[in-house]
């Protein structure tokens, strides 16, 4: 018996957000506090809010405390330019890091417990890539709450929307939107416990589906994160923009890939190699492990390729080592309790006697959906689609570039959260009740062509042969005949995914169908990476080639790649914004196209 999809019942709201994390939390709380009376529905994947993939963040947020003698707003910003390879848009990048103080003390007064020093003042520590005086030395910017910071933020916004009234509608997936003539009215959601097709129309749609770190075999990103926000984009017709732009954290945990925060390095951990030799000082003489990811991601993998790594026999993967024997006590106990904990529970290490084996990890992604400083999501021809918005790290605005600094990114999504919601509050003002009721025919196509296949392929082994290949080809270094090998495989893996059996039928609790859903938005994304990344031939930030080592002026823009049809890009691009060089003004200049030396 052929399994039918139709749409069971038909919801209205003011506002639709695709996703409950720190970016979806921060922009409804916003919104409900300017609209009382909003209806505001979050969907997510995860069986409760609290799962989404915010939690796990660990360093902290950066922010200038505008009472701090030795810091200011222009470092922060100078900071993230440079940072980003020259290649994040300034004013995003002013606006941003003009508004962080604001929103540290949003949350502050909202409940969330940032640490706070023996004076009672809010704790700061350094991340790599902050410095004082335009690169002079490095800076106290990130404030936090211990190494659990992502718990605190989603706690405090979890807390402000459930006061306020929001709806959550958990495990369910946004499987169409609802967009024509550059009008969004809202999407199709697949509800996974009832199994059911349900529309939802809103006057605002907003995505905050955070990553897409399954892309990797080795990743810190949950489970969950498998870019589907991305690849609904690219389905509706819509760009992605510097896809190419995947960050590697240095410090991922041997083997699971854990995130072993940056903090680590920011108070005092030292990377070892074999000889145990700090060579942090050979790639980045004066930041040393205090240079942006990129570069000591770089390094990390440049030790292990030049044979001066480790390899344990237990489980054959080269690493480097972190040394933290040498931290006090009381920094392992007050600054670094749970990544301590996850050294011993997974790799059962001691971090106060042992030396802790680390390697890079995929941890980020820069590129997203194209949005304007407002988060207004763009066609190709940066047109802003109405009623459609995009924030967190689905969403490129942008404000990272090729290589985001760490602890920018819950910045980020909080201070950007807060400015969608303004804009989307001015939206939906002035519009009736459903904007438009845009006919629904994508989503049933899709799912009869899954029930509909025959074939013998795993899955699961699919989804791997994609993760390892990426991870093989595409990550830290990438040359052109890697990134043309990984196509060719993502093309095999993507027709026999397209004729693999499903074999549950029913349509409630069917993980297969998700699991299947989910491939397809891997391989989608994968794909846009590889062709961003084959296309541009030189290397800038996290994006390096052996083959182009260089970063190149005539790349000085963003790529934006379109692709409806598997496999068949439309490649675009847009201008980076240096309004601020162009603003000129005291010490502006030191905003133009510079030379990245740590
Ligand atoms: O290393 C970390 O704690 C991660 C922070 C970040 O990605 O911003």
């Amino acid at each position: 018996m052929s399994t039918t999809f139709k749409i069971q019942t038909t919801t209205h709201c003011d506002v639709l957000i695709i996703g409950a994390g720190g970016a979806a939390l921060r922009c409804a709380a916003e919104i409900l506090e300017k609209t009382p009376d909003a209806d505001v529905i979050a969907l997510t994947k995860v069986s409760h809010p609290q799962k989404s993939h915010t939690s796990t963040a660990q360093g902290g947020l950066a922010a200038v405390d505008p009472k701090d003698p030795l810091d200011s707003t222009l470092f922060h910003m100078f900071d993230t330019w440079k940072g980003s390879d020259c290649t994040a848009d300034q004013n995003v990048v002013k606006k941003i890091c003009e508004s962080a103080w604001e929103q540290i003390l949003w949350l502050e007064n909202r409940g969330m417990h940032f640490s706070r020093d023996p004076q009672g003042q809010l704790s700061k520590r350094t991340f790599g890539g902050h410095t004082r005086n335009f690169g002079e030395t490095s800076v106290h910017r990130a404030v936090f709450e211990a190494d659990r910071t992502g718990k605190g933020i989603m706690d405090t916004g979890w807390g402000e929307t459930l006061k306020r009234g929001i709806t959550f509608i958990n495990q369910c997936l946004a499987v169409e939107l609802l967009i024509k003539d550059k009008q969004c009215g809202g999407c199709v959601v697949y509800k996974q416990k009832e199994g059911e097709f349900i529309r939802i129309l809103a006057k605002a749609t907003i995505f905050a589906s955070g990553g897409s770190g399954q892309v990797f075999q080795v990743t810190t990103n949950c489970r969950q994160n498998t870019g589907d926000g991305l690849a609904l984009a690219l389905e509706s017709g819509l760009p992605v923009m510097d896809p190419e732009a995947v960050q590697f954290h240095p410090t991922g945990i041997v083997g699971p890939g854990i995130l072993a925060s940056e903090t680590l390095r920011s108070v005092g951990g030292i990377l070892r190699n074999q000889a145990l030799e700090p060579f942090m000082i050979n790639y980045a003489p004066k930041m040393k492990e205090l240079a942006p990811r990129d570069m000591v991601a770089r390094a990390i993998e440049s030790e292990i390729r030049e044979g001066r790594g480790i390899l344990n026999p237990d489980h054959n993967i080269p690493h480097v080592w972190i040394d933290l024997r040498h931290l006090p006590d009381e920094v392992h106990e007050k600054q670094i309790p749970e990544v301590s904990s996850f050294f011993k529970r997974y790799v059962n290490l001691d971090p106060k006697k042992e030396l802790c084996p680390v390697r890079p990890s995929n941890h980020y992604h820069m590129g997203g959906i194209p949005t304007n400083e407002f988060g207004e999501v763009q066609n190709e021809q940066q047109e802003t689609i109405a009623g459609l918005y995009a924030v967190g790290e689905c969403a490129a605005a942008s404000f990272h570039g090729f290589n985001r600094l760490g602890t920018n990114s819950i910045l980020e999504l909080i201070t950007m959260g807060k400015l969608v919601a303004e804009r989307v509050v001015e939206h939906i003002k002035d519009e009736p009740k459903s904007r438009l009721d845009i006919g629904v025919d994508q989503f049933a196509k899709r799912f009869s062509r899954y029930m509909g296949a025959t074939g013998g392929d795993s899955l699961g082994e699919l989804r791997n042969k994609m993760r390892s290949v990426m991870t093989e080809k595409v990550s830290v270094f990438r040359t052109e005949t890697g990134i043309k090998d990984a196509i060719e495989t993502l093309n095999e893996l993507k027709e026999r995914a397209d004729n693999t059996a499903i074999a549950g039928r029913g349509l409630a609790m069917n993980q297969e169908l998700v699991q299947r859903w989910e491939l397809d938005n891997l391989l989608a994304v994968s794909m846009v990476i590889c062709l961003a990344a084959l296309d541009r031939k030189e290397s800038r930030g996290a994006h390096f080639r052996d083959d182009y080592p260089v970063r190149k002026d005539d790349f000085n823009y963003h790529t934006l790649i379109s692709m409806v049809e598997f496999g068949t890009p439309e490649l675009g691009r847009r201008e980076v914004d240096m309004s601020v060089f162009k603003a000129g003004g005291e010490r502006y200049e030191m905003f133009d196209i510079i030379e990245r030396k740590y």
